[in-house]
């Protein structure tokens, strides 16, 4: 046990073949926006900084809370448009390529080619993290949004069984219901009904999400199936409590971390809460892929956008770069996170039951063809059809439409956002 553990951590220390750390900036400093407020997403920045000030480059931190990171992509634009940009700025997926179109970024070529990023960063993140053939963002995790933690006191309580379809979770939530605590802890804000959406497709089949998400394919937005997903949204709005709207997402873990409720579908970001109040996986939460979606994932990625900056700052910024693609980062970093290292290279052996999971489901659902971009989290869609899709699902969350018009619904918003 001891030879293995000792095994993975020199492998994640810096020993996985063909890696070499590189040293750009003695000094200097980055300046990073980002969304990273809650406890666990901070406790995980910590350890990007740290590493940082440890060769001597200083944090200037900038952070704009709200998850997602829709507001920090507001407060992204002014920057921009002042022509002050950040540095490094946390990003996902389609709204990464957008500000690359506007020619505003970087270029990590010299230490991407140096460090042999190609061979050890899936084809899934570099197709965001290139432009044009070019590296221009650092990945420094993948997540996956089609998961829920569950409390293991409520679980046992609710008869202990892990649902494994929809009927064996709305028995689970009903069990919960009757045990007096809230079944489904949930925060009403766009995007979170948005991350609850893309489990829910997902769970009527890989070819149903990926028709609807990746092809947007008319018939499938608005046919039967997708008002059977709807109506499977509105079953789960019935498990919320009324005080839902507007709570942040980290407060919804709250409420499973202390038993108020007993579950709450959320990406991997999520078990960051966990970890951070001290609950360990198998005995206080348990992780589950959402049910009906077993063998699936679908991803998002944070990746450092780097913008053009001026001479002064080029060092510090490579310097950050090549922190992030370090295997013992992606792997400390990813513990803390709840994500899974954006290396394929990285020994899972550092991470807890549920990363490991996390881990191997990727690797799995990548090579059966099972892994998809998360609408709700910017890698299907770019940022103006995920905007349209959100609204429709929002009010029908909210109860403003039913199911047969938010089908009807989502095929005008998204013929309207594509233009
Ligand atoms: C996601 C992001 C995660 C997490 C979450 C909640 O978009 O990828 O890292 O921070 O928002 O803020």
């Amino acid at each position: 046990m001891l030879r293995k553990l000792l095994i993975g951590t020199m492998l994640a220390g810096g020993l996985v073949a063909g890696y070499s750390a590189t040293t750009y900036a003695a000094g200097g400093s980055v300046e990073v926006l980002h969304w990273w407020t809650s406890g666990g997403e901070a406790a995980a920045l910590d350890v990007l900084k740290k590493k940082l000030e440890s060769q001597g480059v200083t944090w200037k931190d900038m952070p704009v809370a709200g998850g997602g990171g829709e507001q920090a992509m507001t407060a992204l634009r002014a920057r921009v448009t002042a022509g002050d940009p950040p540095t490094a700025v946390q990003a996902l997926g389609f709204d990464i390529t957008d500000w690359a179109k506007q020619g505003v970024v970087g270029d990590l070529g010299e230490v991407a080619d140096k460090e042999g990023w190609d061979k050890v960063i899936p084809t899934a993140l570099q197709n965001f993290a290139k432009y044009d053939g070019k590296w221009i963002a650092a990945p420094v995790n993948v997540h996956s949004t089609n998961w829920v933690w569950i409390n293991k006191k409520a679980l046992d309580a609710a008869g202990s069984k892990e649902p494994a379809n929809w009927d064996e979770f709305v028995a689970m939530l009903d069990k919960m219901k009757a045990n007096g605590i809230t079944p489904l802890a949930h925060g009403g804000q766009a995007w979170q009904d948005a991350t609850l959406f893309d489990a829910v497709v997902l769970s009527f089949g890989t070819d149903f999400y990926k028709s609807a998400f990746i092809d947007l394919d008319p018939a499938t937005l608005g046919g039967d199936k997708m008002v059977e997903a709807f109506d499977r949204m509105k079953k789960l709005r019935s498990y919320v409590d009324d005080d839902f709207s507007g709570r942040d997402w980290n407060l919804a873990s709250a409420m499973v971390i202390q038993g108020k409720a007993g579950a709450q579908m959320m990406g991997d970001w999520a078990k960051g809460e966990f970890l951070k109040a001290g609950q360990k996986p198998g005995t206080d939460f348990v992780c589950i892929r959402f049910p009906g979606t077993q063998g699936a994932v679908t991803f998002n990625s944070d990746m450092f956008m780097m913008f053009k900056v001026g001479d002064d700052k080029k060092a510090a910024q490579l310097q950050m770069a090549s922190d992030i693609e370090s295997p013992d980062f992606q792997s400390s970093f990813n513990v803390v996170k709840g994500s899974v290292p954006a290396r394929t290279d990285v020994p899972d052996t550092a991470f807890d039951d549920c990363g490991k999971k996390g881990i191997k489901d990727l690797a799995e659902a990548n090579a059966s063809g099972k892994l998809f971009g998360s609408m709700a989290h910017g890698y299907a869609v770019p940022a103006a059809i995920k905007n349209a899709i959100y609204d429709v699902v929002t009010r029908h969350f909210n109860g403003d439409i039913d199911s047969k018009e938010a089908a009807k619904e989502l095929v005008d918003a998204v013929a309207a956002a594509k233009g």
